[in-house]
């Protein structure tokens, strides 16, 4: 407890070394200047039409009013399919499946429910900054283990040592936000044996899925033998379908741990947006090819931007799948990460977020820029082209 009264201008002690992160900032500087953004996470591609439709039908049908805390229950019908087709997780879908406000509402409902305050829990550095800061926000005890470029992989012996008996998750991010790591098989059974040895649980963000490159497959912790009580999977639709701002996502997960999440959920958000609830029941209509175009899509998209970053002597660190590319900026001969970002901002005219936000040491991120290739065609061709121009001009 403080003494004495807080004055109106100071903050809760939870909230205390956040800050606004670096992308927003490069954003809100990439629109002053009229600069073209590979910086923040946003696709700028459009929301299949099938989708559009229901979604207009929904609110012309004016299913408009709360829907139960845990989402409307065809659309978590289709979710526990989808789990046991592609996930390899089968799931109850009243008890096991909660539908959320974006992955991002089901990550908060699930920490806020299951992480005390001083707990460690184990995050992988490159990090998605979301999920330090809202564990964080928990007052979660971090402990960091590095993967390693290029190939991003751990080193077992580091990841065995950060497990403890009062690990109380481990924070999986697969294909991971901002390296592109898709974590094999093995690595997840090794995860998995050190989760079940110290009682730990396993969160694990599995929002792009569906982004896979070079034959790389996605595993699912969730499915592994031993981990069913012990994982809570979250996923969306925002990254698959082009539609980040209708903030719909899921929770899956032991009926025992759902529950709680569920409690949450209704209590910060009481229900995700339920026309868009029902809207996204279509997702689960549409063919294999979709998925199919989508890899390809991304893949040639990330053809195209890792070939304008060599010609000018940068770097790409090839994902495994998502839709950003690490970048070691080292040949531009700048001192720093930030430098390397303005640079290219300021003489290109194209965003991209400087790599130190990222890594739980920034001098693991000093010589390294993020850039999001989740683009129209035309809007990253012409960043290419931009970016190709530095090669003839002056540092
Ligand atoms: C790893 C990761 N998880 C979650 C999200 C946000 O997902 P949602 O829109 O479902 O909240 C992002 C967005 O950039 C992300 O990169």
């Amino acid at each position: 407890m403080k003494s004495g009264k807080t004055s109106v201008h100071s903050f809760a002690e939870r909230i205390r070394g956040l800050v606004q992160s670096d992308i927003r900032r490069m954003t809100r500087e990439c629109e002053r200047l009229g600069g073209i953004n590979l910086g923040q996470g946003i696709c700028d591609q459009p929301v299949p039409d099938l989708l559009k439709e229901s979604a207009i039908a929904a609110v012309r049908g004016d299913l408009s009013i709360y829907s139960k805390f845990e989402g409307i229950d065809a659309l978590r019908q289709r979710i526990a399919e989808k789990m046991a087709e592609y996930n390899g997780i089968r799931c109850h879908p009243d008890r096991e499946v909660v539908v959320t406000v974006g992955s991002t509402g089901g990550f908060v409902a699930a920490c806020l429910a299951l992480v005390d305050a001083g707990e460690e829990v184990i995050v992988f550095s490159p990090f998605y900054g979301y999920h330090v800061n809202i564990l964080r926000l928990c007052q979660a005890a971090l402990k960091f283990v590095t993967i390693h470029p290029p190939d991003w992989r751990f080193d077992p012996k580091e990841l065995e040592r950060a497990f403890s008996d009062r690990t109380r998750a481990v924070i999986i991010n697969t294909p991971s936000n901002p390296c592109g790591k898709v974590f094999s098989r093995e690595e997840l059974d090794f995860i998995a044996s050190l989760c079940q040895r110290h009682d730990a649980l396993a969160i694990t963000d599995e929002i792009y899925e569906y982004i896979l490159y070079d034959g790389h497959r996605h595993v699912s912790i969730g499915s592994l033998p031993g981990m069913e009580d012990r994982t809570v999977t979250l996923s969306g639709f925002s990254k698959t379908y082009n539609m980040t701002g209708w903030r719909l996502g899921y929770a899956v997960g032991a009926a025992a741990l759902m529950e709680k999440i569920g409690l949450l959920n209704d209590l910060l958000y009481i229900c995700a947006p339920t026309p868009l609830q029902h809207a996204v029941v279509t997702a689960f209509d549409l063919a294999p090819s979709y998925y199919e175009r989508l890899r390809a899509d991304y893949a040639r998209k990330l053809a195209v931007t890792c070939e304008a970053c060599e010609e000018i002597g940068m770097r790409p660190f090839r994902p495994q799948g998502a839709y950003y590319l690490l970048v070691d900026v080292s040949g531009l001969g700048l001192s720093s990460d930030l430098d390397a970002a303005n640079f290219l901002l300021t003489r290109a005219g194209v965003a991209s977020v400087p790599g130190s936000s990222f890594h739980a040491s920034p001098l693991d991120g000093k010589q390294q820029v993020r850039l999001c290739f989740a683009k129209q065609d035309a809007h990253l061709e012409e960043a290419c082209r931009r970016l190709r121009r530095l090669a003839a001009s002056p540092r």
